[in-house]
């Protein structure tokens, strides 16, 4: 999967895929971050890439020629399955739409600054938007970088233990059970002993029933209605 990430501050999303699951995942070759500077396609002697707005107000608004130069360079290399806009007021990320980006070839993740994208970007270039959450960042890379990490992950041969992401926290709509390692018992702080009865089924229940308790105190939006 190749994923371009359209910005005006690369050096911000420098060491993010650097690190972890994520370098692993690049050294494998199963998952390219490209950064594209936004400014190599800005325009006139400075480079420009935004303007005041029209109607007036505070604020500037990221200009659409810009834009639409640096996305089509890149459409003109390959095809790409999305290109997306982060933005908070897009549809709220979560797990599905995760799973559902770690299947695509190639996608562009396009960062908005100042006040935001001229709508013509919106209207005529973008597949999709997203927000990351009910805040407001001051530039979209940090919520590109959550993006690529939580897609990138997915992406079938990344995780060492290829069943594990099936287990995470949100992939069965549970939050994930607790869990533990040695010791056993440190300063009288006791395990839960099924875990250590050696009793596969028993302890898939108890992990089973352990979601589904955390799940209905703390997000029981996440259970179906009844
Ligand atoms: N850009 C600024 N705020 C954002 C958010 N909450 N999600 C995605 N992109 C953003």
């Amino acid at each position: 999967m190749r994923i371009d990430i359209i910005t005006v501050l690369p050096e911000l999303l420098d060491s993010p895929f650097q690190h972890s699951i994520m370098k692993r995942a690049a050294d494998k070759g199963l998952l390219e971050v490209n950064l594209v500077q936004l400014r190599d396609y800005g325009l006139g002697q400075h480079k420009q890439v935004d303007d005041y707005q029209f109607g007036g107000g505070a604020g500037m608004v990221m200009m659409v020629e810009p834009i639409f130069n640096c996305i089509n360079a890149l459409k003109a290399q390959r095809i790409y399955d999305e290109v997306i806009y982060l933005t908070p007021d897009g549809e709220r990320f979560n797990q599905k739409i995760a799973n559902q980006l770690s299947l695509k070839g190639n996608i562009i993740l396009l960062c908005g600054h100042y006040k935001g994208v001229d709508e013509r970007i919106r209207e005529h270039l973008i597949t999709r938007e997203i927000s990351i959450g009910d805040y407001v960042l001051s530039g979209g890379e940090l919520a590109a970088a959550i993006l690529v990490d939580a897609i990138g992950r997915l992406i079938p041969g990344v995780l060492g233990d290829e069943t594990s992401a099936l287990f995470d926290s949100f992939q069965d709509d549970l939050l994930a059970p607790p869990v533990y390692t040695r010791p056993a018992n440190f300063q009288g702080w006791e395990i839960p002993e099924i875990l250590l009865s050696g009793h596969t089924a028993k302890i898939e229940e108890w992990r089973h029933d352990e979601a589904l308790k955390k799940t209905k105190s703390r997000r029981p939006d996440l259970l179906p209605e009844n």
